[in-house]
């Protein structure tokens, strides 16, 4: 399959996009940056030696130059622009949170089905090798039973971090706080181990900044296969880490501690006995590590379409921490223990 032709539009987090599609020759070629901010664009234009930048995302609709537009944009924006992209025949890339209710993701799902093209969530922390590790012994039923899990997102966010970007710290307009916007990625890491929630019981609060979205948050779960874990989240931490550690029957596994790359190694993986140590060492052996973050996603989504593979990351695993997130924000409202899924019935499936 010859490069697909891909747009960024949003000129923040899209200039680690444009870096990674750049590294991916083979794969991609960067046929424009798209941003409403003239100077901002220019700016990342050069810096990056973008060829072409627009300022109305309507213009990528109708180039049969572009095969995929990355929406690099504020959330509220995502089903508009997606809805749009979808329905001009181009496969759309879009960074979390993917939307901000259970009810605009199938919508998109059928939408996904109508036009016949693709659309890829970013959770680009998944393709970390500490995690990938250990989803191999967990592939190849090495870990034994999960009993417990524990992650902790301990991050700094400045006042000047909402007040830079005025989108942000508004449920309007981020659609949630820490959980939605930043601890999605830890969450997501959770469930793409051990797979999705069965019940939760939390508390969210806004403790840290003057905004009306949560910035602390303190989680209970239990999961479908029956492990019990806890998830603290606050944006407050002036020494930032990021952990996660699963205990399963047959080893203990944790990951370091560094708050935005905490999925890559070193992990430590402590064995129950010499005879699961043998059988760890002999599979990892057999490991085969592929690219990481941005660019491990990207390129994995090329093979999928190449080969009309599984998509690395899909629209349904965005829904499971959508509906998670969901579930979590209705047990601090109500009070009560939540059980998933979520039904159309319930009031969290057309808004977070
Ligand atoms: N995966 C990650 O690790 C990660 C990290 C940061 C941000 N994000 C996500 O990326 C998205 C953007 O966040 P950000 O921090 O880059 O925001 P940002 O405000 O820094 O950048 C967004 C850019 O989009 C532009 N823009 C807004 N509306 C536009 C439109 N209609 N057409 C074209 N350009 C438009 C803005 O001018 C701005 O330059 C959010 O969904 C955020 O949650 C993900």
């Amino acid at each position: 399959m010859s490069p697909l032709k891909v747009a960024v539009v949003g000129a923040g987090i899209g200039s680690q996009h444009i870096k990674a599609y750049q590294n991916l020759p083979d794969q991609f070629d960067l046929v424009a940056l798209c941003d409403i901010d003239p100077a901002k664009a220019s700016q990342v234009a050069r810096d990056l030696n973008v060829r072409e930048v627009v300022h109305d995302f309507r213009d990528l609709l109708t180039r049969t130059d572009v095969d995929v537009i990355d929406l690099c944009t504020p959330p509220y924006q995502h089903f508009d622009q997606l809805e749009s992209g979808l329905k001009a025949g181009k496969h759309m890339i879009c960074e979390k949170p993917l939307l901000g209710s259970l009810s605009e993701v199938d919508r998109l799902s059928d939408l996904v089905v109508e036009s016949k093209k693709q659309v890829m969530p970013i959770f680009q922390y998944r393709f970390g090798h500490g995690l990938q590790k250990l989803k191999h012994l967990v592939d190849r039923k090495l870990t034994g039973e999960a009993f417990v899990f524990n992650v902790d997102v301990a991050w700094w966010r400045s006042e000047e971090y909402y007040r830079d970007k005025p989108w942000r710290g508004k449920r309007s307009t981020e659609l949630g706080g820490a959980l939605l916007s930043q601890a999605i990625h830890a969450v997501d890491m959770i469930f793409y181990i051990l797979g999705p929630a069965k019940t939760v019981s939390a508390f969210t609060r806004t403790r840290v900044s003057p905004i009306d979205v949560e910035d602390c948050v303190a989680i209970a779960v239990e999961l479908g296969d029956g492990s019990l874990g806890t998830i603290s989240v606050t944006l407050g931490s002036i020494t930032q880490i990021s952990r996660h550690r699963f205990t399963f029957r047959r080893l203990t596994a944790e990951s370091n501690t560094e708050p935005y790359s905490n999925s890559r190694e070193p992990w430590s993986i402590s064995p129950v006995d010499k005879a699961s140590e043998a059988a760890i060492t002999e599979s990892l052996n057999d490991f085969k590590p592929q690219l990481e973050g941005y660019e491990g996603q990207f390129s994995r989504f090329f093979t999928a379409l190449q080969d009309g593979g599984e998509l690395p990351v899909t629209i349904d695993d965005a829904r499971r921490s959508l509906e998670f997130i969901g579930a979590v924000y209705h047990s601090n409202e109500s009070g009560e223990r939540v059980d998933l899924p979520l039904g159309r019935q319930h009031p969290k499936y057309y808004g977070l």
